[in-house]
Formats: structure tokens, sequence, C-alpha cells
């Protein structure tokens, strides 16, 4: 078991009775690989560019991306900031992204706060792609009173809608409206390697078609920290300054690169293992025929499941019960079992795979939501 933390490092939460947490894959802990490398990396001051893990990381990821070059930075938020700064060298410039994407929606409008730069967006489809006529419709035309298009970001996988992969005929069709139109694109690609798993091509051939990637090592890979901004040579020299200015010119940070490195050697090689378990979850929440929960497994590509809910429960209030332990709980399932997620929508849950995450839990989960799914139905919410 190359790629799994010990007890030792483990979260402590199973004395509570069973307890599976699918909150999210940001909620890992290092594995014993990457606390072994971070406690021997070779670091230098990286503000200086002197560290030599942070460039070794910095070179493999944009030679994964086939582009010029890669920049550390602390987090996804920071990177996808840092993006649109680089494309958008104006104040008042404009971009264009879906109105489900995280830099829109959970990275509270930094790109006005810190940028001067407008969001203009479009309406997200089911499966994570744009509407590409809509796309090119909100193209601001050369005009004194409007705001200057510059940029159009996507994201893939996307989050909200599931962890769904972006089909590369989309891509493809996004980067001739932006080349017609003379603009950049930009992907967030949080989970870009969940993306080429599922796809099982090389990530070059997803990122031939924008001109820019934020990836996290701090989801699915396993990482304590740390995201990847990528690009090409001007653009990364930008994005340097930048990161500066935003106070993300970390010192000796190599011995965060250091976990990165494990993280996109092992952690990369065993995403399939999250992306297994949550058609296990996928599927076993449909066959279980259960009157409350259910799930598509056809829509679940990578590592999230959407859980789907009965219209008359609120997914606040089911998230509620999953999570705590029910009076009869231990008489009937023989055991307490805690299932640990957010809810997406009004009506769904999302669960998120990592690599604490094994087929164990995954059985476990779905006698909770089995119990509580039938006792939903024998009584509703009282
Ligand atoms: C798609 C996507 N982009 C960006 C981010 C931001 O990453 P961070 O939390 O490192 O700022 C996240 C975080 O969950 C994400 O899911």
């Amino acid at each position: 078991m190359a790629f799994a933390s010990t007890k030792k490092y483990s979260m402590g939460i199973r004395d509570q009775g069973y307890v599976v947490d699918f909150r999210s894959d940001t909620i890992t802990k290092p594995t014993d690989a990457m606390r072994k490398a971070m406690s021997e990396a070779v670091v230098g001051d990286d503000v200086f560019g002197e560290d030599p893990t942070v460039n070794e990381l910095q070179n493999k990821v944009a030679k994964m991306m086939k582009k010029d070059a890669a920049l550390f930075v602390p987090t996804g938020t920071m990177s996808n900031l840092i993006a649109v700064m680089g494309h958008c060298t104006g104040r008042g410039e404009e971009i264009l992204l879906g109105d489900k994407c995280h830099i829109f929606t959970w990275e509270q409008g930094g790109m006005a706060q810190f940028a001067g730069v407008c969001p203009h967006t479009v309406k997200t489809l089911p499966d994570g792609t744009l509407d590409l006529e809509e796309l090119e419709s909100k193209i601001r035309p050369s005009d004194v009173h409007m705001a200057t298009t510059k940029l159009i970001c996507i994201e893939n996988t996307h989050n909200a809608t599931g962890g769904r992969v972006l089909p590369l005929e989309f891509l493809k069709k996004v980067r001739a409206i932006a080349d017609k139109h003379n603009l950049k694109v930009h992907l967030d690609g949080a989970r870009l390697l969940n993306a080429a798993v599922a796809m099982d091509v090389t990530p070059d051939v997803i990122t031939q078609y924008v001109d820019s990637i934020s990836l996290c090592f701090s989801k699915g890979l396993g990482c304590p920290v740390g995201s990847a901004l990528i690009g090409s040579n001007d653009f990364i020299a930008r994005a340097l300054r930048h990161r500066k200015a935003l106070g993300g010119g970390m010192r000796q940070c190599g011995v965060l690169a250091a976990a990165a490195l494990v993280g996109i050697d092992q952690g990369y090689a065993r995403l399939h293992v999250d992306h297994e378990n949550a058609q296990k979850l996928s599927k076993g929440l449909k066959e279980m025929g259960n009157p409350v929960f259910t799930s598509i497994p056809e829509n679940t590509q990578t590592n999230m499941v959407h859980v789907l809910i009965r219209e008359d429960i609120p997914s606040m209030q089911a998230a509620q019960l999953l999570g705590n332990v029910a009076d009869d709980e231990i008489a009937t399932l023989g055991q307490s079992i805690q299932v640990k997620l957010f809810p997406e929508t009004a009506n769904s849950l999302r669960a998120a795979m990592n690599h604490h995450v094994t087929e164990k839990d995954i059985e476990m989960a779905l006698k909770k939501f089995k119990f509580i799914g039938e006792k939903l139905d024998k009584n509703g919410l009282k």
C-alpha cells in the first residue's frame, strides 16, 4: 500500500462508530511517502527562484501539459486569480465563464475585488459544458459603452455538475471561438488529472486547447497544500509578479513541492481507484431501489457522486440524518454509521471520493443510505 496513510496519521474518527467522510477530496492527510519526501526535500529561497524542488515540480508539470512554464502557488483560488490578472491586463476588462463554475461561485469575486475584472456568465449545462451559441453571443463588440471581453474560463472536471469531464469536441469548439475573437482560454483544472484518467489520455491532449491551466495538488492527489499555474513563458513571467503582489511568494516551499511531486507520481496513479469507488457508490444507490436516494451511474464519471434525493426531502436535512446516529440505529444495523457529506443543490448531495475512502466505506455508506431512506419513506421528516 504505497499511497495510504498509516494509522498513526489517520483521522482518529473511527472510534465514534463507523464514520465515512465523503465531504471532499481536500480533507486528505499526506501519505507516509509524502511526509518522507517533505522531510528530505532540498530547499532554497523560491522568491529568488532558488528552490530546486519547486523548480523540479514546475518543470515537471509544464512538461506534462506541453506548455512553456509553470508557477507553484499556495491555492487554486490564487492560481485562478493570477490567471485572470495575467490574461486581463487592463481594468474594466471582462471574462466569460459558466454560472456554476468555481471561479464565479466560490472565489469571492476575487477578479472584481483585486483585479478590476468583470465576470460575464454563461449558463452551465448539466454536463458541465456551456452553450456555445450563448458563449459566442456574449462576446462584447467594440463599443465605448462596454467592457472588453478578454478571456474564457472553463472548468474540467466540472465540480458542481458532479465531477463531469468536458468532451474534447467541446474544448476544440471553445478554442475555435476564442481564436475567432482573439480571446484567451483559461482552464480551472483543479481536477484535470481526474479528467485525463477518466478519458484515458495524457493531460496534454486536454490542455492543447487552452492557454493556461490551474492544477491543484491538494484535491485528489492528496497533498496538504499547493497548486500550479501553467502557461507560456510571458504569461508565467507576469504571474510571478502577480503572485508576489498577492502575498503568494513563499520561501523554502520545496517541502510542499516535494509532497506535490509524490502526488503527481503516486496520487495520479491511483486516481482510478477513486473513480471505481464512485461508480460502486453510484451503482449501489441506483440498484438499491431506495425510495428516497438514488444516483445515475452514467453521469458519475470521476471521483464525485451526485446523490439525488426525493423532492420532498431537503438536502440539508438528508445530510444531517446521514451524518447523525439515529436512536434505533445500533439495534437495526448492529452499529452506528455516520456518513458525512455536503448538500450540492436543494435536492442533491455530493459524495467525493479520496484516498482514505475504502471499499468497506462504500458498503457501510450504502447501508446507512438504505436505513435512512426507508425511514424517511415511512415516516417523512417527523
Ligand atoms: C474546481 C475548483 N477550482 C478551484 C478550487 C480552489 O482551490 P483552493 O481551495 O486550493 O483555493 C477548488 C476547490 O475546491 C475547486 O473545486
